[in-house]
């Protein structure tokens, strides 16, 4: 596969500087000489749409990963051939990058994002990713860009790390070529307005044994249909359910989900049906620590259907990196609608203030998640 060159490329040599070590010295870096920053309206972002000038890009042949280079965004081009649009080979990560009031930018638990990737990439047959290519890539491609990252809560860089089979050949096996990318694009809130659920009845999203615990691009894909069903009914997401018996509340659709029946928190337990939710992983512990009864255990819908009609339900809210959290204003299950009170101050604002604060360097962080690009 190539990638089209344009005109306006300045090519330099990378340089030693603060960030940067010894593995850089090979990387080399085009820095364009075309800024998009100028041009964006970043008061009306639409999310994943914009995208900053540079990205990453490290390509698999020969049976190795080859040498790392960040160079300006850009069109790609490849054959009809390409493995991944037939096969599907190809996984990805979505984490974020924070500017706090000093101009100092941060990410938050990076290194679960790596071992996620390379989770998936092992689950789709991909070869894993190097450690240092990662982490050095990310960190080259964070401080170019980073007059992209706006300082202030809700605005953060979006990184989406991903890797897809490129070689030309629709042989129904294993890639023997490869294509690691990171791009990355500002944000600002992830969904605005409510967040209405409909817990699934008919539809699954992945089954025992499959790959619902990775990041692999056909699970997404697979749920745009029944998500536009329920959104025809006024759901904005499904809450997706066991695909064997459609009791169990599984997650929704990049998101893990909470349930609060009276000061209770409960979520469901990973498994390989479910993504191991960085978010979910740090609200369960910010909760334990702050006094917060957690359990994790299966969830029955009628547990929750009971607790709704008992009025012992008292919150529902989805974690995930795009959304931080989100309350959920209101469940759907056989035809009936059942709304979610509206609290004073609600776990769900609670635990979102303190991860955000850790993510944005507004206090401690007493658990070393947050971690300097520099
Ligand atoms: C299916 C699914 N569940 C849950 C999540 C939340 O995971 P995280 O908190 O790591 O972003 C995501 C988003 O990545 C997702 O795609």
């Amino acid at each position: 596969m190539e990638f089209k060159k344009p005109n306006h490329i300045e090519i330099i040599k990378s340089k030693k500087s603060n960030f940067v070590n010894t593995f850089l010295e090979k990387m080399r870096i085009e820095r364009t000489s075309a800024s998009n920053l100028a041009h964006v309206d970043f008061e009306n972002l639409t999310f994943g749409s914009v995208f900053t000038d540079h990205m990453f890009v490290c390509k698999y042949k020969n049976e190795k990963w080859q040498e790392p280079e960040v160079i300006p965004y850009q069109p790609l081009s490849f054959e009809p051939s390409m493995s991944v649009l037939h096969y599907g080979q190809s996984v990805f990560e979505g984490m974020k990058a924070y500017k706090d009031d000093e101009d100092k930018v941060w990410l938050f638990r990076p290194d679960q994002n790596f071992k996620r990737i390379n989770r998936s990439s092992e689950r789709l047959q991909i070869p894993v990713f190097p450690e240092n290519y990662f982490f050095e890539g990310l960190k080259t491609l964070l401080n170019l860009d980073k007059d992209w990252i706006k300082p202030g809560i809700g605005n953060s860089l979006y990184v989406r790390p991903f890797v897809f089979s490129s070689q030309a050949c629709v042989q129904a096996s294993p890639s023997k070529e490869y294509t690691f990318i990171i791009i990355c694009c500002p944000v600002k809130a992830y969904y605005g307005g409510e967040v209405n659920v409909l817990i699934a009845e008919e539809f699954s999203r992945a089954a025992d044994g499959g790959i619902g615990y990775t990041k692999a691009a056909g699970n997404y894909g697979a749920q745009f249909y029944p998500t536009a069903l329920a959104q025809k009914q006024g759901y904005q997401q499904i809450v997706w359910t066991d695909a064997k018996s459609h009791e169990f509340l599984e997650e929704a659709g990049t998101m893990n989900i909470f349930f609060r029946i009276g000061d209770i928190l409960l979520t469901a337990p990973t498994n390989d049906r479910i993504l191991d939710g960085v978010t979910r992983k740090s609200v369960i512990q910010i909760a334990r620590d702050s006094g917060i009864e957690v359990e994790v255990r299966p969830i029955k819908i009628g547990e929750i259907v009971k607790a709704s009609e008992n009025n012992s339900l008292k919150e529902m809210f989805g974690s995930g990196t795009a959304v931080v959290i989100n309350p959920i204003k209101s469940f759907g299950y056989k035809g009936v609608n059942y709304k979610l009170p509206e609290l004073e101050n609600p776990f769900a604002t609670q635990l979102k203030d303190n991860i955000m604060s850790i993510q944005y360097n507004l206090t401690e962080d007493p658990y070393g998640w947050r971690v300097a690009v520099d």
